[in-house]
């Protein structure tokens, strides 16, 4: 006879996550996403800013090729954010909480020349590719395989796109 499923005792027993990964790892890990969250929103927030304003004769491919980056960018903050929840922690979601976790800078206040751009957005990528690398070990550790397929996806992201904004910078 196959086992009941019983509820586990405590009125509050179903409000306890109990996914096989322990509070001490799911601490670490969403502490992890939560720098990678506000690399994101940062890097976000600049290639939006470059988007807008952007100037000189490569302004119509720049404008573009902004536009389609920051689109992704904005796309990956949910599922970022949404881990950290299923992991049993808050998410992050203030330009207070962003600016002390992110580890680039913000926007510069005057808007760089067309090619400063570009190099501050390759920094940028770079910058969130190692924030993702970095929380690897942790996930690898406690068997955290969303996470580690969340990761996985960033840095193809991340480092497929730091090779096209570079590869504008060569002679
Ligand atoms: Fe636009």
């Amino acid at each position: 006879m196959a086992k009941s499923l019983k509820p586990t005792a405590g009125k509050h027993a179903a409000a306890e996550i109990n996914i096989g990964i322990g509070k001490k790892d799911r601490g670490a890990i969403a502490d992890g996403l939560s720098h990678l969250l506000a690399d994101t929103y940062t890097l976000y927030l600049t290639t939006h800013n470059f988007h807008w304003n952007v100037t000189g004769p490569m302004f119509n491919t720049l404008h573009l090729m902004f536009m389609g980056q920051y689109t992704e960018l904005w796309n990956a903050v949910d599922p970022i954010a949404e881990r950290i929840r299923s992991l049993g922690y808050p998410a992050p979601g203030s330009y207070a909480q962003f600016g002390a976790l992110a580890s680039i800078g913000d926007v510069p206040a005057q808007p760089p020349k067309a090619f400063d751009m570009v190099r501050i957005l390759v920094q940028g990528h770079e910058a969130v590719a190692r924030t993702a690398r970095g929380i690897f070990p942790l996930a690898d550790k406690a068997g955290d395989e969303p996470t580690a397929d969340l990761l996985t996806q960033r840095l193809t992201v991340h480092e497929q796109t730091a090779w096209m904004l570079r590869s504008l910078l060569e002679e």
